[in-house]
């Protein structure tokens, strides 16, 4: 990067604000007993019945290592999988629940897709036949009754499929009030004409009034979903520069906006954020792309993992610390949507 760029990074680095005080969900006044199941362990399947969504969903859950009796608000991740994974392929490729990465005190949920997909994808049924968003709200309704979550604090995570499907949430008039952020890795954005049953999907999406932090990593050489949309092999999908320039539309990033870019990783990936909306200089990091050269279709991670032949190889980097940072930073009904946590990101930039 430019010494001009890297001086404007490491000023946004230094700017804080607090995260907004706990909101704390109905599920803290009456907890379940910590011993429900062994909170240590890597995740409990669980089942949710949601008729609309084709009936008996399963999701996989893990609490906080060290969950008490009276337990402090938890952030919440809804993390979804990526067509033809399961929830636990899902929890092994991005080690969420990890030690080493695990947003502090998170509780985080993998639901998982009926034959291994979401809505969304062009081989899935329409909406009207299982929908998913549906499974997503009655999810999240029960999620913050049973357990104690700070509803400030709850996160969207998705790779590929389960990108398209976060997307779909983000844009969903009930859940996207209750969400604080989104990250999306190979984010699948069928255009409407792709989808065989289910449409409109992505033609359209609700507003909320405050922005809602979003950030996306894709591979330039994404051979699954094409960076540049066009030539996605099951169908046209949204450039992600175009569906970029509408997240910040839709964020209120258009007029005063700042746009810093930047290489970190060594040069493999180019950062862009996007300062919107809100405040004197605008809120931090409201809108947030790497650019990943020459990166496939995978969750990147110093790993080695089961779809390296599509990833093309492992990388010297792992997404999800930094999808945790950012998520980390983020609260509804903050001052701004900025926050503090990035101390440790100095060094990487
Ligand atoms: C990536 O994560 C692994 C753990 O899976 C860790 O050993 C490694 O140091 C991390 N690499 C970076 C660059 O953060």
């Amino acid at each position: 990067m430019t010494p001009l760029n890297s001086v404007l990074l490491t000023t946004t680095l230094l700017l804080s604000s607090a995260l907004a005080l706990p909101n704390p969900s109905p599920g803290c006044a009456n907890p379940k007993p910590p011993n429900t199941f062994d909170p240590s362990g890597p995740t409990t399947p669980l089942t949710i019945s949601v008729p609309s969504a084709g009936g008996l969903r399963t999701y996989l859950l893990s609490l906080p290592p060290h969950t008490s009796p009276s337990p402090s608000p938890s952030p919440l991740i809804l993390a979804f999988h990526g067509k033809d994974q399961t929830a636990t392929q899902f929890s092994t490729q991005t080690q969420l629940t990890d030690p080493a990465f695990r947003l502090e005190n998170s509780i985080v949920a993998f639901p998982q897709g009926i034959h291994e997909q979401w809505l969304g994808d062009p081989t899935s049924p329409p909406r009207g036949d299982r929908d998913d968003i549906a499974f997503a709200r009655a999810l999240l309704a029960e999620l913050v009754e049973q357990w104690c979550i700070d509803l400030n604090r709850v996160y969207l995570v998705g790779f590929s499929n389960g990108g398209g499907l976060t997307h779909l949430l983000a844009c969903d008039p009930e859940i996207s009030e209750q969400v604080a952020a989104a990250a999306i890795v190979s984010g699948a954005f069928y255009k409407d004409h792709s989808l065989k049953g289910s449409k409109p999907l992505f033609g359209v999406c609700g507003k909320r009034d405050a922005a809602l932090p979003m950030l996306e990593m894709h591979g330039s050489a994404d051979p699954v979903i094409h960076y540049d949309g066009k030539s996605t092999p099951d169908g046209e999908t949204y450039p992600v520069e175009e569906w970029l320039g509408e997240w910040r539309k839709r964020n209120g990033c258009e007029g005063a906006q700042s746009e810093l870019k930047g290489d970190i990783r060594d040069g493999s990936v180019q950062k862009t954020e996007w300062w919107c909306g809100k405040g004197k200089e605008g809120a931090k990091d409201v809108v947030v792309h790497y650019y990943i050269r020459g990166f496939g279709h995978g969750w990147p991670s110093t790993r080695s993992q089961e779809d390296d032949g599509q990833r093309y190889g492992p990388v010297a980097w792992n997404a999800t610390s930094d999808i945790v940072r950012f998520l980390a930073a983020k609260s509804l009904g903050g001052e701004d949507e900025g926050g503090e946590g990035e101390a440790g990101a100095r060094d990487e930039l």
